[in-house]
């Protein structure tokens, strides 16, 4: 690439940034140029404690990172509508604050499968993260470690378990793409448990050919070589993620095979020693089902709406899987929690904890391990902030009442 192509490819990037980033709109003359050059810098944001809100993180990823690479974290399905509903449903959610209750101690935690969390807030499974700073899940698992949050790490980690866990200090959950032999998911549950999992997250919500326009076009728009770091220029994770090291792959041919049943999460429960999640549940019919089969909890999860465009936001899913599992297992949400007010709303609907993807990868790409401590403080401050004002001074306060849909 030359050096003109590498600036107008810099200047666009960080135009498409300023056109997603209202306040750089009123920068004061002659600072432009700065903006263009570094639109953090031009802004005062040097470090990632003086970023306000999640959402903001967005932007300077998107002003980082090459075009494919912010294409595949923020990329859905088809027009990539219920990434967008995923968070705006949130909006439909009123709150219904309490007064003349005592709020002048705030307790965040909570026991979920016998362990004490700190926060309701989990790291979900994000693939790749190398991809987006070269510390990748284990500067993920710094942060996570640092603010005492569970790590769910995916089966496409760009680091190993072992090394991810090492750099959390404590038991990761395993997510899980059940592949077409089983011989593999054996190898992988044995690997996992071994490098001290507490739980399998079995991802159920992908199927195969998934339409994620907006990462192809992110990709057309690439003008890197792409094979300077895809090796043969593959995409092909199984053969490719370091959790998958060492165990013959060589007959697998789908990661989400299309012939999944029942069986197999009853098969599955059989070899799992610790606790069973399914993650990517949307139906209560679907939630009992999964407790029957032997489930320990299950996640509210549309994949972030990367897996299909149901147009069904996570948030209106939940209440009829916390009815279907009727207090009997906990059960998590991910999807469009960007505001602790989400997270909030989440809880009062009935949801154990509540789990983040993209912006992991937002505050990664913006300072590494900092950007990523600081998505969790600003959700966290958020969070306290709401529970004061709602009345509501513990998790276990956060019920029902504490919300209503909104009429329009
Ligand atoms: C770039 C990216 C990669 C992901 N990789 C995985 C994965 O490997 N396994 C998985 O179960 N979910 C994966 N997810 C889905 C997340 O775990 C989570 O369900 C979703 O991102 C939550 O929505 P949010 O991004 O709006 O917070 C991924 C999401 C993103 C954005």
């Amino acid at each position: 690439m030359l050096d003109a192509d590498i600036v107008s490819d810099a200047r666009r990037r960080v135009l498409r940034a300023l056109a997603c980033f209202p306040a750089l709109a009123v920068l004061p003359a002659g600072s432009l140029a700065q903006a263009l050059a570094n639109p953090a810098d031009a802004l005062g944001i040097l470090r990632a404690d003086q970023v306000l809100n999640v959402a903001d993180f967005e932007a300077l990823a998107r002003a980082k990172l090459p075009p494919a690479h912010f294409g595949y974290l923020a990329t859905g399905i088809d027009d990539d509508r219920t990434v967008v509903l995923n968070h705006e449903a949130y909006s439909r959610l009123q709150i219904r604050s309490h007064r003349f209750v005592d709020v002048s101690k705030l307790d965040t935690s909570r026991e979920v499968f016998g362990r004490h969390w700190q926060s309701p807030l989990y790291m979900s499974a994000v693939s790749g993260m190398r991809a987006f700073h070269p510390e990748g899940e284990v500067a993920v698992a710094r942060a996570a470690a640092s603010r005492n949050v569970q790590l769910m790490a995916s089966s496409f980690a760009s680091f190993a378990v072992e090394d991810i866990a090492a750099a959390r200090q404590a038991p990761l959950w395993q997510q899980l793409y059940a592949t077409d032999d089983w011989s593999v998911t054996q190898a992988l549950v044995k690997r996992a448990q071994q490098a001290g999992c507490t739980a399998i997250a079995l991802t159920v919500d992908v199927m195969p050919g998934r339409n994620t326009e907006t990462l192809s076009r992110a990709m057309q728009r690439d003008t890197r070589d792409c094979t300077q770091c895809h090796i043969n220029n593959t995409h092909d994770q199984v053969r490719k993620a370091p959790l998958y090291a060492g165990i013959d792959v060589s007959r697998v041919k789908e990661h989400a095979p299309t012939a999944i049943s029942w069986d197999y999460l009853r098969r599955l429960r059989d070899i799992v020693s610790v606790k069973l999640i399914v993650k990517g549940i949307v139906t209560g019919e679907d939630a009992a089902m999964s407790l029957e089969h032997g489930a320990d909890g299950v996640v509210v999860s549309n994949h972030g709406g990367r897996a299909e465009e149901t147009l069904r936001s996570t948030i209106e899913c939940l209440p009829e899987v916390v009815a279907a599992v009727g207090g009997k297992a906990p059960v998590f949400i991910d999807g469009g929690i960007r505001r602790g007010t989400d997270v909030f709303k989440a809880l009062a609907l009935g949801a154990t904890g509540v789990g983040l993807g993209r912006p992991q990868g937002w505050g990664l790409a913006a300072f590494g391990e900092q950007g990523v401590a600081a998505v969790i403080d600003i959700l966290d401050r958020e969070l306290k902030i709401i529970m004061r004002q709602a009345g509501t001074p513990s998790l276990a306060a956060i019920t029902n009442g504490a919300v209503v849909w909104a009429k329009y």
